[in-house]
């Protein structure tokens, strides 16, 4: 296990916005995580749901080392190659050939600048999302009651659908499956009703695939489980594998608009080439590696063993919920899942948990035996 030595002290000098777990991890590699004792952790969270080709990939690894002696940052004013070559291949990946993209470095900056675009393209400023979506940690998309322009539609509520006033609203924007949610997907036919509604409203269509691009779902990106192209198109966490990069891409009309009605905007790490060299390696490696079948395969696999713990255990699991490698057991709320959760943890796997659900959001290239591995533990925590 390789790491490298810091001198950290017993209190914590990092802010603690989030209250953080005790443990100290030293190592980050494939599939596992490694605490300073060198316990293992199979982390079946991907960090925070960015790593779908495993921690510290070696193509990736080589990607940054190469990259590097170029290049990492030379300033936004000044065009590049990688830049212009990953929006090339982002773009006909997400269907919108001929459009545009922009690079930057989280997902809320990204989500925050397509709905500035949309702002500006339509004139209005309500935006539109479903509940249980999560956007953005600050600006236009975030959840606060201070920001009265953000609606929420209930997942899959036709009645409340009818409700709203879409001639009011900029952009709907979508997030196809949520993991903040705890793993929900909306039915084809609740979106197929908001793609029309939008349609007939002149509102954007925005796609938020910050969490479910790139193979995430056993499909390249979320939306195309459902029968629509958007108007732009969000992405990050996975695009880098763990680096910061993100991007907005827009389609070839939405390009024109902004020929037409352009304005600054700078950020001082906007399509930085080390950021964009990493997301076309990515890219790449999911083509070579074919991990979108893999994903649809292993994450079959993956549903086959929670239901079999849905049968075995009726009386406490309520729920199963996927869509390619995102996966939720959802237990029933006389089981102490927390307790279940902090076992799983000690015996060596990261399971997102939150409202009695468990999260499985494991990189892309997991192996069934390590599925395996975490099914037998979840069983005998069951049976206890
Ligand atoms: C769907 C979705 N959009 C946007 C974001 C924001 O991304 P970031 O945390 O990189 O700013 C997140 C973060 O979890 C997310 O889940």
């Amino acid at each position: 296990m390789p790491t490298k030595n810091y001198s950290v002290t017993m209190s914590n000098p990092v802010i603690p916005f989030y209250q953080p777990s005790d443990k100290l991890l030293v190592c980050s590699k494939d599939c596992y995580q490694y605490d300073t004792e060198g316990k293992r952790y199979l982390d079946f969270d991907s960090g925070v749901w960015c790593t779908n080709l495993g921690h510290s990939n070696d193509r990736i690894i080589r990607v940054i080392s190469d990259q590097v002696m170029f290049s990492i940052h030379q300033g936004y004013r000044f065009r590049n190659k990688a830049a212009e070559q990953l929006s090339l291949e982002l773009l006909d990946i997400l269907g919108m050939t001929g459009g545009q993209s922009v690079f930057l470095s989280s997902g809320s900056e990204a989500v925050n600048l397509a709905i500035t675009l949309a702002k500006r393209f339509t004139g209005r400023t309500k935006m539109l999302k479903m509940e249980l979506s999560y956007l953005s940690a600050f600006g236009h998309g975030q959840i606060a009651d201070s920001n009265t322009d953000l609606l929420t539609v209930p997942m899959n509520n036709q009645e409340a659908l009818m409700a709203i006033d879409f001639a009011q609203i900029a952009a709907f924007v979508f997030e196809p499956g949520t993991s903040f949610g705890m793993v929900h997907f909306p039915s084809g036919e609740f979106i197929g009703e908001i793609v029309r509604k939008c349609r007939d409203n002149s509102v954007l269509l925005v796609a938020d695939e910050v969490t479910c691009g790139f193979g995430r779902t056993g499909k390249w990106f979320g939306f195309q489980h459902y029968n629509f192209i958007p108007d732009m198109v969000v992405t990050g966490k996975a695009l880098g594998n763990g680096y910061p990069v993100s991007a907005v891409s827009i389609t070839a009309e939405m390009a024109k608009l902004f020929e037409q009605n352009p304005f600054r905007y700078a950020q001082s790490h906007q399509n930085d080439p080390l950021g964009c060299a990493i997301g076309l390696e990515v890219i790449h490696t999911i083509q070579d590696e074919d991990l979108i079948l893999k994903a649809n395969e292993t994450g079959e696999y993956f549903r086959n063993k929670l239901e079999q713990l849905q049968i075995k255990y009726p009386e406490k699991v309520k729920d199963i919920r996927s869509r390619g490698m995102m996966l939720a057991l959802e237990l029933l709320p006389e089981i102490n899942g927390e307790l279940i959760n902090n076992e799983l943890f000690e015996q060596g796997f990261i399971v997102g948990f939150r409202n009695n659900v468990l999260r499985f959001m494991p990189p892309l290239n997991l192996q069934q035996k390590d599925i395996d591995l975490m099914i037998d533990s979840l069983d005998s925590l069951l049976t206890a």
